[in-house]
């Protein structure tokens, strides 16, 4: 009697536990913003990007803007990301995540005419396997 009475009562609660640990993982994800790619721009980007500091392709400029717009949104993501010549690993902020870098990236791409949207998950798997090559081939080299 006692048994059947405790797999009723998980019967019946285990739904409405999940419920509200899926309820509670919602409400952290709403309470930890994703930043955009324009905040991200002028909290990490801006410093370099604004003025062209040892030549980094400016803000709006469409001839330094459209050569690397040719080149993809995955492949100057990853390149970004990874940290390129003069270009720092992740515009220098090691928090940033592939995604928040990648809407930076667009927002950068987009002053100067692309009509690139935030990365999907999709756009998100390309950007990871070009940077996951890029540190294959890094720790080959190293080797
Ligand atoms: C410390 C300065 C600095 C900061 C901060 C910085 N960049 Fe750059 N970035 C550069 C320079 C310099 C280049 C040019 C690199 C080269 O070609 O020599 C560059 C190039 C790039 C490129 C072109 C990469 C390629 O494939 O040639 C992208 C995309 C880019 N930056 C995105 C960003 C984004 C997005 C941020 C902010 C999250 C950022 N950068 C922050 C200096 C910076």
């Amino acid at each position: 009697m006692k048994s059947t009475l405790s797999s009723n009562t998980l019967g019946i609660y285990s739904p409405l536990f999940s419920l509200v640990i899926t309820l509670a993982l919602l409400s952290l994800g709403s309470n930890v913003h994703a930043a955009t790619g324009a905040e991200t721009y002028q909290q990490v980007c801006a410093a370099c990007h604004t003025t062209g500091i040892n030549n980094a392709p400016k803000l709006g400029n469409k001839t330094q803007w459209g050569k690397l717009i040719k080149e993809g949104q995955a492949n100057i993501s990853a390149d970004g990301y990874y940290g390129v010549r003069a270009m720092p690993a992740r515009g220098g902020n090691a928090n940033l995540t592939v995604a928040e870098f990648a809407a930076a990236v667009v927002y950068l791409a987009n002053q100067a005419g692309a009509k690139w949207q935030d990365p999907d998950q999709a756009m998100l798997k390309t950007i990871n396997e070009r940077l996951a090559k890029k540190q294959a081939q890094a720790a080959n080299k190293k080797s």
